[in-house]
């Protein structure tokens, strides 16, 4: 496990977060239950901010609400100075309603509908990034109607293979995001947007995947950037004054992911900072405003779920199997691209490990399954488990499937507890049903 100050094993075995026993929460709010600390989230917001500030100067941290999106987290990231990213009407509206800084908003999608589009103008959304010429004709057909110059950027594909799963790999040749810049796609649909009459081209965007650990994915990204941005000035005389460069930095969930204390995570930025000053100056360019979008390594590892074991199946000879009373409906990432989680029995951390485990949910479904092999004490029904590093990409990515409800979201800060989202009830579920 990735120890810290709010996250540890105490002296009987027991797991604290934010300073509150695992079990007191369970006790508290029942499982499955989110739970996430909040320090972690402040710490490496400031830490991001602070390194990009120094080390870079003119940029923003945007925060990419897609890995974790409530009215709590727009607050708190907001509080410590950070903006968001947001890929949906409904991100928008979440962040409006707690009060979020709209001009510190950046709008992605490769969809956006046109109530999207018209709800992002409506609300003077800071920055909306094309993905398409029909999206640029009728963005700028709004903007016309409402008396608004918008400010946009265009994503682009730089064809950078990060070395991570193909599903949350975005910049290579045949993504479904963004205009290639090999394929001289991205220059053309620059002048189109250029001959826009309500449309603001202040720059480009790309993000190359997520979960990446190797620097120099980063680096080529902004060589790859910034000679285009040279291509253009030389060809078109047209100079950038930003450029948003994604998120995608890399978290640990299990061995075999680099151990990073808070502070290691501001390499990411001094890397990505220290290249593109050297390229800008090298290329002649203006150094553009930097816009840095992390959302996994800024909630993934403040989050923990907490289950309780249900049934034990004893498979002999071939594998033992944990039912837990969550499963994929809360965390689908196993079953999209087999992710890998570290499980603990957060009551009895320091006992030896017994036997190995696979971890099932209770959906109806074999593929409903949280992690493969791994190694608990003998474990027995009623006991509690912990899941680490799941504070991203499980909350926003989980469903009804089954009709099971969501677990509640439980914010933790100095040994207090609070909800961030309230539990569902069955009522909720059939809220819309005819
Ligand atoms: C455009 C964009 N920006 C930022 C991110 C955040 O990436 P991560 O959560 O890996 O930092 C994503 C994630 O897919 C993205 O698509």
């Amino acid at each position: 496990m990735n120890e810290r100050k709010t996250l540890k094993i105490n002296q009987d075995g027991h797991l604290e977060i934010g300073g509150v026993i695992a079990r007191d929460l369970a006790k508290e709010y029942g499982t499955p239950l989110y739970v996430m600390d909040q320090q972690y989230i402040e710490d490496m917001c400031s830490i991001y901010a602070k390194t990009l500030q120094d080390e870079y100067g003119d940029g923003m941290i945007a925060y990419a609400s897609k890995a974790f999106s409530c009215k709590e987290i727009y607050r708190i990231v907001n509080a410590m100075g950070v903006g968001a990213d947001v890929v949906s009407g409904g991100e928008i509206y979440t962040a409006l309603k707690a009060g979020f800084p709209m001009e510190k908003v950046c709008f992605h999608g490769n969809n956006k509908t046109l109530q999207e589009l018209n709800l992002a103008v409506k609300e003077k959304v800071g920055l909306i990034v094309l993905d398409s010429y029909s999206e640029a004709d009728i963005l700028n057909d709004i903007c016309k109607n409402a008396g608004v110059f918008q400010k946009v950027l265009i994503r682009v594909n730089p064809g950078v293979e990060a070395h991570t799963h193909h599903f949350i790999q975005t910049a290579n040749i045949d993504s479904k995001f963004g205009f290639s810049i090999v394929s001289g796609e991205a220059e053309e649909m620059i002048l189109h947007v250029k001959s826009k009459s309500n449309l603001d081209l202040q720059g480009l965007h790309c993000h190359i995947g997520s979960q990446i650990f190797e620097q120099k994915s980063f680096v080529l990204a902004v060589n790859k950037m910034t000679d285009f941005y040279k291509m253009l000035k030389d060809r078109h005389g047209i100079e950038f004054p930003v450029l948003n460069l994604g998120g995608g930095f890399g978290i640990w969930y299990a061995d075999g992911d680099a151990k990073k204390k808070l502070n290691d995570y501001a390499e990411y930025i001094k890397i990505i900072a220290k290249e593109l000053k050297k390229a800008v100056v090298e290329k002649g360019l203006i150094k553009p405003f930097l816009i840095l979008e992390p959302g996994r390594s800024i909630v993934g590892e403040a989050g923990v779920t907490l289950y309780t074991v249900g049934r034990i199946k004893t498979i002999r000879d071939v594998k033992n199997y944990i039912a837990i009373d969550g499963g994929m409906f809360d965390n689908p990432r196993f079953a999209l691209y087999q992710a890998k989680y570290t499980v603990i029995p957060a009551e009895r951390a320091k006992e030896t490990p017994a036997l190995k485990y696979t971890i099932a949910g209770k959906c109806c479904e074999s593929g409903d399954i949280i992690a493969e092999d791994v190694y608990l004490p003998n474990m027995n029904e009623g006991d509690l488990i912990a899941v680490l590093s799941t504070g991203a990409y499980n909350y926003s990515m989980s469903s009804n499937y089954n009709r099971n409800l969501i677990p509640p979201v439980v914010m933790v800060k100095d040994g207090k507890s609070r909800y961030a989202v309230k539990p569902q009830t069955y009522e909720d579920i059939i809220r819309n049903d005819i």
